[in-house]
């Protein structure tokens, strides 16, 4: 028996027991459990992590894709210090300085007139609220999502997710009904703005528009392929939107605060939405903290309309403190300007590895927000692990990455390039020559 003393000490298991224990004890996300093979982390710095045992890797998927400003900043780490020794907690009934402070904060960066919002402990639950604000504020009940998507591992984000996650959690909502996607998978590519907007307007009068709340998309979509969405048609999606009365929600949670080289990804196009879900990069997750943004007449609606939503966490101190800080580093370090050009440099890099490794099928990158897609073959595009798959070559090249010191998210038949956003050129260059040595695996599979 140990006592609760004994389990609250840190730092001094090591690597193998910590994983033993965690592995016994908790459980980890969407996986087989014996399938599971976590590094054990202690301590982490800038773009960097380490084992118990001192073994160093370059974080290059930023973790979830969250930790945007790098890890263990002093000035982020300082402001939830301060903030707990004066106010750790307030309920959500209260209003707080460090609340104020970060809606305005918010309103000042996010696009269009988003100006008031909804705090939440992630980006799931942002989404979750984001579709009830639409359905109170429209009368109306639909939502169209898209397949390649993910939203949330909550009911309602997960009925919107089309990715395979969702499938556990059907029939899930009701309600909920797709939109076409423009991407469909390495061999098919990619549909035109005007065929995947006319098949969209299309599902919609077979829907009724007049019954649809709203449309909810990953501008760039991330997990599922850092898509980014052909010309023109994020402006067409709005019109679409504008034309029928539909509220347009873009799910920033991951592309959102500095990843694509923008605070947000919609501004690339210009776009604004009317509801806007955030979380991962709003205090890169130094502290849990996700937010729903809506524009001045959707919160207007709420002055006399009941909001029917809680949390007994919303706008925790703790975390607002930390947001706060957070984008002060953003804006300090100039770090959405240094995604935007060493998403330059990224896309060269990425581009000289297709030139060069024959298993590279495609590679996409905006900003520092980037995938690699691998193929058996150049001509048939066979992708080097199927749908919702792994193959040995992609898991040869993951054990090779993780012996390397390469953190990073292998995914089907992709891997991700999406380090924190203070990563320096030559630390790219670095990441970038481990991925060269390891495409030497999946290249000998390839024809
Ligand atoms: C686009 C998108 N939306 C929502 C979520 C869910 O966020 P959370 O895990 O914080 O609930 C994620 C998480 O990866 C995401 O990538």
């Amino acid at each position: 028996m140990t006592t609760t003393r004994e389990t609250m000490k840190r730092q001094e298991m090591t690597g193998d027991e910590i994983v033993e224990l965690c592995r016994r004890h908790t459980l980890f996300e969407w996986s087989a459990q014996a399938a599971v093979d976590p590094i054990p982390v202690a301590r982490t710095k800038g773009i960097y992590f380490w084992t118990p045992e001192g073994k160093r890797f370059i974080d290059f998927n930023s973790q979830l894709m969250c930790v945007n400003i790098g890890h263990g900043d002093e000035r982020v780490v300082r402001a939830i210090q301060e903030q707990a020794a004066i106010l750790p907690y307030a309920n959500p009934f209260m209003a707080t300085e460090v609340r104020a402070r970060l809606s305005v904060k918010l309103a000042e960066i996010t696009p269009g007139n988003i100006d008031a919002f909804f705090f939440t402990n992630g980006g799931a639950e942002a989404n979750e609220n984001a579709i009830r604000i639409a359905r109170m504020f429209s009368g109306r009940h639909k939502i169209g999502a898209r397949y390649r998507s993910y939203h949330g591992g909550t009911a309602g984000a997960l009925t919107l997710t089309g990715d395979p996650r969702r499938w556990a959690a059907e029939p899930g909502i009701p309600g909920v009904f797709r939109i076409p996607d423009f991407y469909h998978g390495i061999q098919k590519g990619s549909d035109t703005t005007e065929e995947v907007l006319a098949r969209t307007e299309e599902i919609l009068e077979l829907e009724g528009p007049q019954t649809v709340a709203a449309i909810i998309v990953e501008p760039v979509v991330g997990t599922n392929g850092v898509l980014i969405p052909p010309a023109g048609y994020m402006q067409g999606l709005r019109a679409l939107c504008d034309k029928y009365g539909i509220l347009l929600i873009a799910d920033e949670v991951m592309a959102g605060f500095g990843r694509t080289g923008e605070w947000f990804s919609v501004d690339h196009w210009k776009v604004e939405p009317d509801l806007i879900s955030m979380a991962k990069g709003l205090t890169s997750a130094y502290v849990q903290l996700g937010a729903v943004g809506m524009r001045r007449q959707i919160a207007d609606h709420f002055e006399k309309n009941v909001f029917y939503g809680g949390l007994t966490y919303n706008s925790h101190p703790l975390a607002c403190a930390a947001a706060l800080a957070t984008i002060a580093v953003y804006e300090e370090d100039n770090l959405i300007e240094n995604a935007r050009r060493l998403g330059e440099l990224m896309g060269r890099l990425l581009e000289d590895l297709q030139s060069r490794h024959p298993s590279v099928g495609a590679t996409r990158n905006i900003g520092l927000f980037g995938i690699v897609e691998l193929v058996r073959n150049r001509e048939t595009r066979e992708p080097m692990a199927p749908f919702n798959g792994t193959s040995p070559e992609m898991q040869a090249l993951g054990k090779f990455f993780r012996q390397e010191g390469l953190y990073t998210l292998v995914r089907w038949n992709t891997f991700f390039t999406n380090p924190p956003l203070c990563i320096t050129e030559v630390e790219l260059r670095e990441a970038f020559a481990i991925i060269d040595k390891g495409l030497e695996i999946t290249d000998r599979a390839a024809s």
